[in-house]
């Protein structure tokens, strides 16, 4: 079964198609946006092992003339050396204009590739091929596309829609228990911020999606991709609305830089932590009852999940130094930080108010 969710952006519309086999069927999705038999798929090397023999033979089959390059796992990839080669390498292909980029990987992938099409040739046509839960609900839909900065993450980038996500829900079986956790951070996050019945929903069934349960991983990045695709069909560009999707981030960029950007800490445990930690300041700014924080904190334990700054592993720093980085937040404004806080499960919203204490 596929369950299409399209983003209605004028010119840039597109669909996300979510389902199992996907992947397998990626010449039949493809082909309507081909004006000539030819793609270039950009990845990384632990996804190039699992799931690039088969996407090539699979466009073989179709006749469909394909080259790849892989770069290599981890989020330092996302940066100007690798974002170079691959836009020099995008050029020595000869890739123009007409032509399709595939991006297969995680949203480190999606994001750089995507960048790379920004700017290739002032714009060339890209698909979106994610492999990560993180991605299928999150990096891959949207348009945001961009590298880090030795400043902070993504500081450099553009928006730059894909021509078509297609999230093969049967590749999430491969993933390792701690990505489809990290991932899972992002799927709550939905719930936490618009749709308290689907906070619910994943408080029954989250542990059966750790479990690699078909069905439920299927309706969890539906919803979670229903709910992205209509807030950027509000807000693109992020004037307003769309900074909701940030719920828990401001804290989860100050944590993974202070982490280094580590395996201490993956991208979707730190939005887990971000999100507890902003039902925490939401409840003591009385926002919200107690039993906003305690929930999410339950439900997040119960899945395993890391959940506070304790559960990071090693040193971290002060409070004020925390604070500090939070300041390279692209949502700072006039110097102020601006945090997504909560009245109630489900009821997030932008607050440019809080005081550093
Ligand atoms: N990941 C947040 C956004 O796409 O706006």
């Amino acid at each position: 079964m596929t369950n299409i969710v399209p983003v209605n952006l004028g010119a840039r519309s597109y669909e996300v198609r979510i389902g199992p086999g996907l992947l397998a069927d990626i010449s039949a999705q493809i082909s309507p946006l081909l004006r000539r038999k030819r793609v270039a798929i950009v990845t990384d090397a632990n996804v190039a092992e699992k799931h690039l023999p088969m996407l090539l033979s699979h466009l073989a089959k179709a006749g469909i003339a394909a080259s790849s390059l892989t770069l290599p796992a981890g989020e330092s990839t996302k940066a100007w050396p690798e974002f170079t080669r691959t836009v020099e390498w995008l050029l020595a292909e000869k890739i123009e204009r007409r032509d399709i980029v595939i991006a297969l990987g995680g949203g480190v992938v999606g994001d750089l590739v995507g960048f790379a099409c920004a700017v290739l040739r002032r714009g060339v046509r890209f698909v979106q091929l994610p492999t990560t839960l993180l991605a299928q609900v999150d990096s891959s839909v949207g348009g945001k596309t961009g590298i880090n900065s030795t400043h902070g993450k993504n500081l450099i980038g553009a928006f730059h829609q894909p021509s078509l996500v297609l999230a093969d829900t049967s590749v999430l079986n491969t993933l390792p228990q701690r990505d489809l956790l990290a991932g899972y951070g992002e799927v709550v996050k939905y719930g936490l911020l618009g749709d308290a019945a689907f906070f619910d929903y994943l408080e029954a069934l989250g542990p059966a999606l750790a479990r690699y349960d078909g069905p439920v991983i299927l309706k969890a990045v539906t919803r979670s991709v229903q709910m992205k695709a209509a807030i950027v069909e509000r807000d693109e560009t992020e004037e307003g609305e769309r900074a909701l999707l940030n719920l828990g981030h401001t804290f989860c960029h100050a944590l993974e830089k202070a982490t280094g950007y580590s395996d201490r800490l993956l991208h979707g445990e730190g939005v887990a932590i971000g999100c507890a930690l902003a039902f925490e300041v939401s409840q003591r700014l009385g926002l919200c009852a107690q039993e906003a924080p305690s929930r999410v904190r339950a439900h997040l334990k119960s899945m395993g999940m890391k959940t506070d700054l304790s559960d990071i592993a090693g040193d971290l720093p002060r409070a004020d130094a925390l604070l500090a980085l939070m300041g390279q937040d692209k949502k700072v404004i006039d110097g102020r930080l601006r945090f997504i806080l909560a009245r109630g499960i489900g009821q997030a919203f932008v607050a440019d108010d809080v005081p550093p204490d």
